[in-house]
């Protein structure tokens, strides 16, 4: 059985689809005075899945998804399997300064003790978040789906292959995933920090694959179908300047992909302004970007 929360619900019944599983109806309202109402409608089964991420409003859909916890356990469910395909708050893992709240350690927290028995989620943005459960908790790569989109929809019609570009260091895992199932070159762009609040992009290399250290020239950017990947596009500001680094270089054509597309402050406006002719995003959240279904990678995590 399948529940999906409010941030999630589409998700959920192609999930359920997908499973050929029973989807579960919630009823949520807010009082007067802000508080909320959940009910969980019809009889539960023993084993039950919740669907729901935990983006914007991020307290609202985190104490949404501690009610229905919570609630399947009161209601008798044996084992709730939780789904948050995208966490908010797992970017605080530990105390950068004295008498900060370790955020993501105290979500963690917060979901096991509503009942949680399983956690998964997406590309999270610091795995060692995971180690603050003590359930089984998994990361799962929304990469195989997105080098799937580009497969069919992208590069369907063309010979051409594109070259896959992390827009930092940190990013260039996600490239080498998604280059290596296109099979395609990859490369990553490097930030340069000239001052305290400038910071310059460099292209440092272009390598064949993930094994081979033999650099290639940086001219080879030029004339190039490059795809931009990354797990979050919050504000744009990393993507728009990996925009103008990739064009001057001459690269023919951009595009830009990413697991969570938070696309706050205009971040979508911005990019396109930038010249990306696409932004391609999966529905870990809601945005008119959000063309890559997670919902047959949740399947296959929850027939494990
Ligand atoms: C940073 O480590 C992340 O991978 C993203 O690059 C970052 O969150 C993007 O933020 P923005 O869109 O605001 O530049």
């Amino acid at each position: 059985m399948i529940i999906g929360g409010s941030a999630s619900q589409d998700l959920a019944a192609h999930v359920a689809k997908e499973l050929d599983e029973e989807l579960c109806y919630v009823e949520t309202k807010k009082f007067p005075d802000g508080e909320r109402y959940l009910r969980i409608a019809g009889e539960i089964e023993e084993e039950v899945t919740v669907i729901q991420s935990t983006g914007y409003p991020q307290d609202e859909n985190l104490m949404e998804l501690i009610f229905i916890i919570s609630t399947l356990k009161d209601m008798g469910a044996k084992k709730v399997r939780v789904v948050v395909p995208y966490m908010g708050y797992a970017r605080q893992e530990k105390r950068f300064n004295p008498g900060e709240s370790i955020s993501a350690k105290i979500i963690c927290g917060l979901i096991e003790s509503a009942g949680a028995d399983e956690f998964i989620t997406f590309n999270i943005h610091e795995e060692c978040v995971l180690n603050f459960f003590n359930i089984e908790a998994r990361n799962i790569s929304a990469m195989p789906a997105l080098a799937e989109y580009l497969n069919k929809k992208l590069f369907k019609k063309s010979d051409e292959k594109p070259l896959i570009v992390a827009p930092d260091k940190g990013a260039y895992g996600f490239a080498q995933e998604i280059s290596e199932i296109i099979g395609c070159d990859c490369t990553y762009l490097t930030k340069v920090r000239l001052g305290p609040d400038k910071v310059e992009t460099r292209i440092v290399d272009v390598r064949c694959d993930s094994e081979s250290e033999n650099t290639v020239n940086i001219d080879s950017v030029k004339g190039m179908h490059a795809v931009i990947v990354d797990d979050i596009i919050a504000t744009g500001g990393t993507i728009v300047n990996a925009i103008n680094i990739l064009k001057q270089y001459g690269a023919s054509s951009v595009d830009v992909c990413c697991v969570h597309p938070i696309l706050t402050n205009n971040g979508a406006t911005r990019i396109y302004e930038a010249g990306a002719n696409k932004i391609i995003g999966t529905n870990s959240l809601s945005s008119d970007t959000s063309r890559v279904s997670l919902a047959k990678s949740i399947a296959d995590a929850l027939r494990q």
